[in-house]
């Protein structure tokens, strides 16, 4: 059988790339991946290394604490990642830093639109030597505001909410859900749970078959959660 380019893939540039393959194997993303839909491919900076010792960062200039990456086993690795895309033009290069823009659903949307590859830059340590960012012109990105140990946990989170984007990575029955009204409440048998002497009933208009009263009940759930949410984080 021939086989087709993938319509999405996520070049990622990491020293830790098993620590997010498990993640990438299962699921609606495993499944993609087997399917051929979506591809996810590893450069690791130490690879790239050609000195034996595979020493990858050292002491940060004008002082401070940790260690930085070195700009250029990265910058291999990321040429690596480019020199794998025909058309450049259909390719993002993003860098993961707590200081960057906000990711966003409707960026990863417009992202999966526009472009067929998405470079992500991992940094560990104290960070990636600035040069490499200022060379690939790569965007910086964030996924909250927190400091994590390292990109592979927003290049995770980044991968799975563009792939969801990509046609074809959710079945039908998901894709279905997805465009339904989302309620942030769902329910499965027993119809009524008994827990520690207490009952706990599924709301009689999920059983009741009429999708238009269950439409309605969803939409007033989700409106609901949305004011409790924001009432707590004005106060916080
Ligand atoms: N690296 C460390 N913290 C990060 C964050 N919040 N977002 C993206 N990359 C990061």
């Amino acid at each position: 059988m021939a086989r087709v380019a993938p319509r999405f893939c996520f070049h990622i540039v990491s020293l830790f790339p098993e620590a997010m393959d498990a993640y990438f194997s299962a699921s609606v993303l495993g499944r993609a991946r087997k399917r051929g839909v979506i591809a996810v491919r590893y450069y690791n900076p130490k690879d790239f290394e050609p000195n034996p010792k595979k020493r990858i960062d050292d002491i940060p200039y004008g002082g401070g604490p940790g260690m930085v990456l070195r700009p250029e086993p990265v910058l291999r690795a990321v040429d690596a990642a480019l020199r794998r895309i025909r058309d450049r033009k259909q390719s993002r290069v993003w860098f993961f830093s707590p200081a960057g823009e906000q990711f966003t659903g409707q960026m990863a949307r417009a992202t999966v639109a526009r472009a067929r590859h998405l470079v992500l830059i991992c940094g560990r340590y104290e960070g990636v030597d600035e040069r490499v960012r200022v060379i690939t012109r790569a965007k910086r990105v964030s996924v909250g505001s927190y400091v994590l140990s390292g990109g592979e946990l927003a290049a995770m989170v980044v991968a799975d909410v563009c792939a969801r984007f990509v046609p074809g990575v959710l079945g039908k029955s998901e894709s279905l859900e997805e465009k339904r009204v989302a309620s942030p409440s769902v329910y499965t048998r027993p119809a009524e749970l008994v827990w520690k002497r207490k009952r706990y009933r599924v709301p009689e208009v999920l059983r009741s078959g009429n999708h238009a009263a269950i439409d309605v009940w969803r939409k007033e759930a989700a409106e609901k959660e949305r004011a409790k949410r924001d009432k707590k984080t004005n106060f916080s």
